[in-house]
């Protein structure tokens, strides 16, 4: 049997993705390793948000030509949006087999079987309706805790610096009915914990079925299962959805809303279809409902023609929620974005580092000053496994997706266990056993 070995960068949603792409080789005779030197198909699931993501893929894919020219008959590829965003280019560079984009999975055994004919493969079509919906994917998270399940792909927003909407296509629904069926199966294999995942949750629909919706039919059918999602945009996070977290307990208090800059007329240019004040009211109504909610968020430092208001703007908004974390990037050009064509890139690089390191900091102590108001609060945590600094300790997520580690042998991966704050640095709480 051929082994195939996979390696993933980006998303969460290009994780479920590599297990769409097992279970789709599984079906067609592959085998999985994680040993890339047993390995006779190599491949790298990609990811172009940013520069640096790329230029990262470009150092692995000289690896994967080094296992390729030394043994004979392992075959390359690159998958994802790399793919997708260089086509051809990357086959030129002669040093992988095969090229497929997010839409393209299903005909991984046909380009398989050529490229390992010696004919280089590539296959970048993007499609309307693929939702890859009946496929039950090959979970690769390990404890067997937590699983991703897409429930939609691509994008329609086209905000000016993002190069998603290019690398995935446009934004297509998958079948409640496969959502539903695929929790229910999660819950049957063992899983305590799943995450819907989407570029843009809150504008789901298929048929009737809404996000609200969606969210409420999938909490109801796991009941015993932890659910979670991922990504809401601020300008469609509606209240239905808000209250359908309040309404069920096993929907966890945690909302990743990313803001992307605090200015007006950064927002604007950006194409983000909020405000300042839209975004806030959005805040000041998540925690009306749920007052023990945490708000996460991303934001991008430097974005064109950025002033130092415009940044001053960013970190007053930081301030004036208090995100409980956040991901924090440099704005990176994309070729072929509306940003791209439209505005120079004009922010000096050690001006973008500057900034980023400032929102860092602030952010820094937002975290720790979140952290610090849970001490002494009694969590619900979902163990994940031993924490990584000390083996006679557990690791694992309260509902508001904070890490907790306290000392303890006796539970499991999987187990629901109530632990009582002591202490905390910024990224973490320090608990014991409630
Ligand atoms: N769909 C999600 C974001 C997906 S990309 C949303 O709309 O919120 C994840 C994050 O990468 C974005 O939120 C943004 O903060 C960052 N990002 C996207 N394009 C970028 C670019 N060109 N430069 C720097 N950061 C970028
Ligand atoms: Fe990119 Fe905007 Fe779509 Fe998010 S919503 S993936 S930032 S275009
Ligand atoms: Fe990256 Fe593609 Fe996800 S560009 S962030 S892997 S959708």
């Amino acid at each position: 049997m051929k082994k195939v070995y996979i390696e993933t960068y980006g998303c969460q949603m290009n994780v479920a993705d590599t297990e769409i792409v097992f279970s789709i080789l599984a079906k067609a005779g592959y085998g999985r390793t994680e040993d890339i030197a047993q390995a006779d198909v190599i491949l790298a699931n990609t990811c172009s948000v940013r520069d640096n993501a790329e230029q990262r893929i470009w150092g692995r894919i000289e690896q994967f030509n080094f296992h390729r020219k030394t043994r004979p008959g392992v075959v390359t590829g690159i998958l994802g949006c790399m793919a997708e965003r260089l086509k051809e280019a990357l086959l030129e560079s002669g040093k992988v087999d095969i090229v497929a984009g997010p839409d393209a999975y299903r005909s991984l055994p046909r380009l398989l079987a050529a490229a390992t004919q010696g004919h280089p493969q590539i296959d970048v079509l993007l499609s309307r309706e693929e939702t890859y919906g009946d496929i039950a994917p090959v979970r690769v998270d390990k404890n067997g805790v937590s699983a991703f399940i897409s429930i939609m792909r691509g994008c329609n927003n086209v905000c000016s610096y993002c190069v998603v909407p290019y690398t995935r296509g446009a934004e297509r629904s998958r079948d409640w009915k496969t959502i539903v069926r695929e929790a229910c199966n999660c819950a049957a294999d063992g899983y305590r914990e799943i995450t819907l995942l989407g570029q843009n949750v809150d504008s789901y629909r298929y048929e009737e079925i809404d996000f609200a919706r969606l969210l409420a039919l999938v909490a109801e059918a796991v009941p015993g299962l932890r659910v979670r999602f991922s990504t809401s945009n601020p300008q469609d996070i509606s209240d239905a959805v808000l209250e359908t977290m309040a309404s069920h307990d096993n929907i966890c208090r945690h909302i990743h809303l990313p803001v992307q800059s605090g200015s007006d007329r950064m927002l604007e240019k950006m194409r983000r279809r909020y405000t300042r004040e839209g975004y806030l009211e959005r805040v000041a109504k998540i925690r009306a409902l749920m007052p023990d909610c945490a708000i996460s968020t991303d934001v991008i430092a430097g974005f064109c023609s950025e002033t130092e208001e415009d940044h001053r703007d960013t970190l007053s908004l930081f301030e004036a929620v208090g995100f409980d974390s956040a991901f924090m990037f440099q704005y990176s050009e994309r070729p072929g974005t509306l940003a791209a064509k439209k505005y120079p890139d004009d922010v000096p690089p050690a001006v973008k580092t500057r900034r980023l390191e400032e929102i860092i900091a602030l952010q820094n102590r937002l975290s720790l000053e979140s952290n610090r108001r849970d001490v002494g609060k009694t969590f619900r945590v979902l163990v994940e496994g031993p924490s990584k600094r000390n083996p006679a300790e557990l690791c694992g997520r309260n509902s508001q997706n904070k890490m907790c580690v306290w000392p303890d042998t006796e539970h499991r991966p999987g187990d629901l266990v109530d632990v009582v704050v002591c202490d905390c640095t910024q990224a973490t709480l320090l608990c014991n056993l409630a």
